[in-house]
């Protein structure tokens, strides 16, 4: 799916980010498999990554960082018609996490539900809420990215126990006078959807202990090298621009040698690629949400500011949106 906003102005207004208070380090996970700080840093780039407690489950985290993102909006939680929450690790299959954070957020006249396509599921999540805010069907929603990885990881499996961690990022999005997003592009393929699956996690295998996630990681990288680029600039030509229109590029955060190389074939000075992998490592659908704010603390979402956002993740699935950074968000 492709395609440049309607001339409808869709802006992000408020942004918040939440993370588990329990650093683990390289370090830590060397006592756990057979791996080092050595190996980690080389091959991922990934320093430290949170992890949830036993009792902390996915809208704990993303709770808080809902709550920034209103506050910074300025929004009454009651005008907020649409609660997105875009997660592989809700609370329960039902009630939805959406449910429950619209219930603790008290937003009454919300629409509420989950949307899962992996580590690609908050630009899918702000792709939708685009449509519903761009129709008027919405007027003012709430997009929360969010995941606890950390649960689903197999602890002894060394090769995908050291990429994930926990985290979550919430976005208010409505109309807005200034900016807001211009365009996007969405795919999905299944036929690779094995090469990073979690085979007993619903009706196909309900009974099976498979519970943990299972991955392919050298398909995966050379599927995660090539739709950054492809995405990116299918994005950028649909909607007339050029990597140089972009200011901020603001790649999914999965490995620093897929992140350089993505950057590198599109042409991004480092200057303009945020990075943060080396402090979270992957947390999914957090990811993108948890780049903005950085991006945001570092004073680069400037009112104007055009700001590209590629995911990609399990599906296997991808998409990139670009916005125009608004003035709303920036007061
Ligand atoms: N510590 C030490 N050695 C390890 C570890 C580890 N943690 N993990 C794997 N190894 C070993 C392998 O067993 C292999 O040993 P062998 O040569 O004896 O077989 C060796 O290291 C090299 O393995 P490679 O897979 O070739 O290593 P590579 O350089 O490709 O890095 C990695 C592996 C980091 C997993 C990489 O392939 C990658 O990043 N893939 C993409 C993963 C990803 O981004 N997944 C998330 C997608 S988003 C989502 O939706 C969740």
């Amino acid at each position: 799916m492709i395609g440049k906003a309607n001339g409808i102005r869709i802006g992000i207004t408020g942004l918040g980010v939440n993370v588990p208070e329990r650093v683990v380090t390289n370090d830590d996970l060397a006592k756990l498999v057979e791996t080092s700080d050595e190996w980690i840093v080389e091959r991922t780039g990934i320093h430290e990554r949170r992890f949830a407690s036993d009792d902390e489950a996915l809208t704990d985290i993303a709770l808080p960082a809902a709550r920034d993102a209103l506050a910074q909006s300025g929004a009454d939680p009651a005008s907020v018609d649409l609660v997105l929450c875009a997660t592989v690790t809700p609370d329960m299959m039902f009630p939805t996490s959406s449910a429950l954070l619209a219930d603790e957020l008290e937003m009454p006249n919300a629409a509420a539900y989950d949307l899962l396509a992996g580590c690609t599921g908050f630009v899918y999540a702000i792709a939708q809420a685009y449509g519903l805010l761009a129709s008027g069907l919405s007027r003012r929603a709430l997009v929360v990215g969010g995941d606890v990885l950390s649960k689903i990881l197999d602890k002894h499996d060394r090769s995908t126990l050291v990429l994930f961690g926990d985290g979550a990022g919430a976005v208010i999005m409505e109309p807005v006078d200034h900016g807001g997003f211009l365009g996007f592009e969405l795919g999905a393929d299944g036929g690779g959807g094995e090469s990073l699956w979690l085979p007993g996690s619903g009706s196909r295998k309900f009974d099976d202990p498979e519970s943990y996630v299972k991955m392919n990681g050298r398909e995966v990288f050379k599927f995660a090298t090539r739709v950054l680029v492809s995405s990116a600039q299918k994005l950028l030509d649909e909607v007339g621009m050029t990597v140089d229109d972009v200011d901020v590029y603001v790649p999914h955060q999965a490995n620093i040698r897929i992140i350089d190389h993505a950057a590198r074939k599109l042409g991004f000075p480092p200057e303009k690629v945020v990075i943060n992998v080396q402090r979270y490592g992957n947390t999914s659908s957090g990811s993108i949400p948890l780049a903005l704010a950085d991006a945001a603390a570092d004073g680069r979402l400037k009112p104007g500011a055009k700001v590209l956002m590629t995911g990609m993740g399990a599906g296997l699935t991808w998409g990139s949106g670009l916005i125009e950074w608004t003035e709303e968000m920036a007061a």
